[in-house]
């Protein structure tokens, strides 16, 4: 079997623009199913990295299985799969074993391999692609695969009981998606946004309340309601001290989004004496994206997307109006023959 030449869009050393390039491939290994895309979300880390040029970014893709390898036992031709930011892990160490692989020693995270969604086709490892259920879209679950599981992914391992109050912080591809998850595991939902602008689009996504950080002052926080778990979705620095006094008794702030940093905790003694927990929080592995999904599918939880071309212009516009924060929610990308 010969390899496939694949069309891809590679970042240039400028933030959002693309060059056009076709690459050819090995020849398919007999662990490795080729996929051909349907459609592919931009998360906010794809930008991070779009100032490195010659790579071919993209973690939310789904597509349909082409071909296979001779050993592939778990996907057949036509299936619709998804993948992750996770591509490989050694599948044979503690974390591996036990569900917790994207903590292997020996993981290959995006954009490593520079093999990924922002392409007509890609190659990937049988293990590490995930069925999508019938009730999803391509382009319903492709944001699933890395904005969803992200932040399913820290509410499943926080393990609070339902009767806990979530403040979600940023509602952008990841922060609609986590008031969508949140309000199906049954908490009490909390929407934070920086202006009133996202009010009824968040109360529509599942959030019993609503917060916008431009009223916050010492008064307000005093009097605000207290919260278990924050997740901060936010892509730029906050006034952290403002969200640890927003934590109740042994609440923990999830640090999901990526500031600039650093993050400093002023109020040491009442931090320790509320035992707040400060953590850092990823999205996961081969268990939590198959639960994830069936947890999406079966509570109906869908992103809200805006649709562009997997081109040069439509991935520029895409990076472009992101950057800008006026994507309501998140950007996906459609090849075009
Ligand atoms: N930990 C992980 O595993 C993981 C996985 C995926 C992504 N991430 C990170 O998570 C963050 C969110 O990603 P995303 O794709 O959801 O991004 P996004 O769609 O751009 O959403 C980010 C949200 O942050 C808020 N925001 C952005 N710029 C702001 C500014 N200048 N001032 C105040 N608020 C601002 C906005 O929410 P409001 O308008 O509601 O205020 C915006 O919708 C990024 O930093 C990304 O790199 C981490
Ligand atoms: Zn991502
Ligand atoms: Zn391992």
């Amino acid at each position: 079997m010969s390899g496939y030449k694949i069309k891809a869009f590679t970042t240039t050393d400028k933030v959002g623009e693309f060059k056009e390039t076709t690459y050819a491939t090995s020849p398919l290994k007999e662990d490795e199913v080729y996929i051909k895309m349907l459609a592919v979300g931009l998360c906010h880390t794809d930008i991070l990295y779009a100032s490195q040029p010659d790579l071919i970014l993209g973690h939310e893709p789904v597509g349909e299985i082409i071909d296979l390898g001779s050993n592939v036992t778990g996907h057949q031709k036509g299936d619709i799969v998804g993948f992750s930011y996770l591509r490989e892990c050694c599948l044979n160490c503690r974390e591996c074993n036990s569900g917790n692989d994207i903590m292997c020693h020996k993981r290959v995270m995006f954009p490593e391999g520079n093999n990924n969604g922002f392409a007509h086709g890609v190659i990937c490892k049988d293990k590490f692609v995930y069925k999508i259920p019938k009730e999803l879209k391509p382009e319903e679950a492709a944001p699933l695969m890395c904005a969803g599981l992200t932040v399913f992914t820290a509410l499943y391992q926080a393990k609070l009981p339902p009767t806990a109050h979530i403040a979600v912080v940023g509602i952008g591809g990841l922060g609609h998606l986590a008031l969508q998850f949140a309000r199906a595991m049954g908490y009490h939902v909390t929407a934070i946004s920086h202006t009133e602008s996202k009010k009824e689009e968040c109360l529509k996504f599942g959030a019993h309340t609503f917060m916008a950080s431009k009223d916050f002052t010492p008064d307000y926080i005093e009097k605000a309601p207290k919260f278990d778990l924050i997740l901060d979705t936010v892509s730029v620095d906050l006034e952290w001290e403002t969200y640890f006094d927003l934590l109740d008794r042994n609440g923990a702030f999830y640090l999901i989004g990526l500031p600039e940093g650093p993050v400093e905790i002023k109020n040491i003694i009442g931090f320790l004496q509320s035992q707040k927990t400060f953590k850092a929080s990823m999205l996961s592995g081969r268990y939590t994206v198959d639960l994830m999904l069936e947890f999406a599918a079966r509570h109906g939880i869908k992103p809200a997307i805006v649709k562009y071309p997997l081109t040069t212009e439509g991935l520029s516009k895409a990076v472009k109006d992101s950057e800008s924060n006026s994507i309501r929610y998140r950007a996906v990308l459609f090849p075009e023959n």
